[in-house]
């Protein structure tokens, strides 16, 4: 049988769909490359003094364990000198990275989330890292953080790792959804699924259930009709799974479809939802409408949402579009 790497496809791409120009496949190689370190050093876990706290808060207010900090480190040095970005931002970084003027620029923007589902490092759950790739619109060489403030609809690649029983990474450059399944020996990412589809219905949700009571009206009618199974409204009965790692979750969706939601909360009315717009939610929603679903913050498109800062965040639900799309007339109605 032969065998796809990541690095053919990306030729393919660029060469005969013309998806992609070669500074992105570079981009989007490295990105690759980096991820595979992340998983060499997950994969070490207590035997290298990788999990638990780094003993740090991010801009967030959230305490950063160990693997987040190398991740990002991992992340940023692998980017850093190749020439195909104007600058990056990250979860844990407070404001935006320039490329420093020794090295070569380029017109790309790189933004992740280096690792995703940080409360799962300690029990050995899957966890993963979140890319999106946006294209600079100001001179090369000029970027301030209002230059990442682009809306999800001008990301050129946006894609996924997550470090579980298999390590995969998937992808998409506006051209379908892609995974690449990490062979440990060769280390190479190999094609193993092309076209994911999710379906549009689903009998399987994903939120964290112990928020409730404080949810919004049109998400808790939407999950108590779930709940009552066959013999209410929606007549069939749901499953619920929950892994707190959102590629994991996200990943589930894109196998065998599904809904996910992360919505505001009554705590916080200030803050719209925990997960954030430009390095979770964006390259999500931006893979899940590749894959034939949908992503909303119950009442718009989520790629169509304008960022007023980096760190910003948002309400989430996506997954099978039928579901998506009865979770945002609640909203709707509800207005
Ligand atoms: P991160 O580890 O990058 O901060 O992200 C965690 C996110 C996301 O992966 C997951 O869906 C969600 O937080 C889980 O939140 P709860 O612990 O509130 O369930
Ligand atoms: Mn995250
Ligand atoms: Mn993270």
């Amino acid at each position: 049988m032969r065998r796809t790497t990541l690095t053919q496809f990306l030729v393919e791409q660029q060469r005969s769909a013309r998806a992609i120009k070669p500074e992105l496949r570079l981009l989007i190689e490295v990105v690759g490359r980096a991820c595979k370190a992340i998983a060499v050093n997950v994969g070490k876990g207590a035997l290298a003094n990788m999990l638990g706290s780094a003993g740090t808060e991010n801009v967030q207010g959230e305490v950063q364990k160990k693997l987040d900090v190398i991740s990002n480190e991992i992340l940023m040095e692998a980017n850093e000198w190749g020439g195909h970005l104007a600058g990056m931002a990250s979860e844990e970084m407070e404001t935006i990275h320039e490329i420093p003027n020794r090295y070569p620029k380029g017109e790309y923007l790189l933004l992740f989330d280096p690792l995703d589902g940080s409360s799962n490092i300690d029990v050995n759950v899957s966890i993963g890292t979140i890319f999106s790739v946006l294209k600079s619109g100001d001179e090369l060489g000029q970027v301030t953080e209002k230059s990442f403030l682009l809306p999800g609809t001008s990301q050129v690649a946006a894609g996924y790792a997550v470090y579980g029983p298999t390590t995969l990474l998937v992808l998409t450059v506006g051209t379908g959804v892609y995974c690449f399944t990490l062979d440990r020996e060769m280390g190479s990412w190999v094609l193993t699924q092309s076209n994911m589809k999710i379906p549009h219905d689903t009998q399987e949700f994903a939120i964290n259930m112990s928020n409730m009571r404080h949810w919004e009206s049109p998400v808790r009618k939407y999950v108590d009709e779930l709940l009552l199974g066959e013999t209410g409204p929606r007549e069939k009965n749901f499953n619920m799974r929950w892994v707190a790692s959102m590629v994991a979750d996200v990943h589930r969706i894109l196998t065998r479809g599904g809904i996910f939601m992360y919505p505001r909360d009554a705590r916080t009315p200030d803050v719209p939802g925990k997960l954030r717009l430009m390095y979770e939610a964006n390259p999500m929603s931006f893979i899940v409408e590749q894959a034939g679903g949908a992503a909303t913050n119950g009442h718009e498109r989520i790629l169509e949402v304008r960022p007023h800062k980096l760190h910003e965040r948002i309400s989430v639900i996506l997954g099978s579009k039928n579901e998506v799309e009865r979770v945002t007339s609640y909203h709707r109605a509800a207005l």
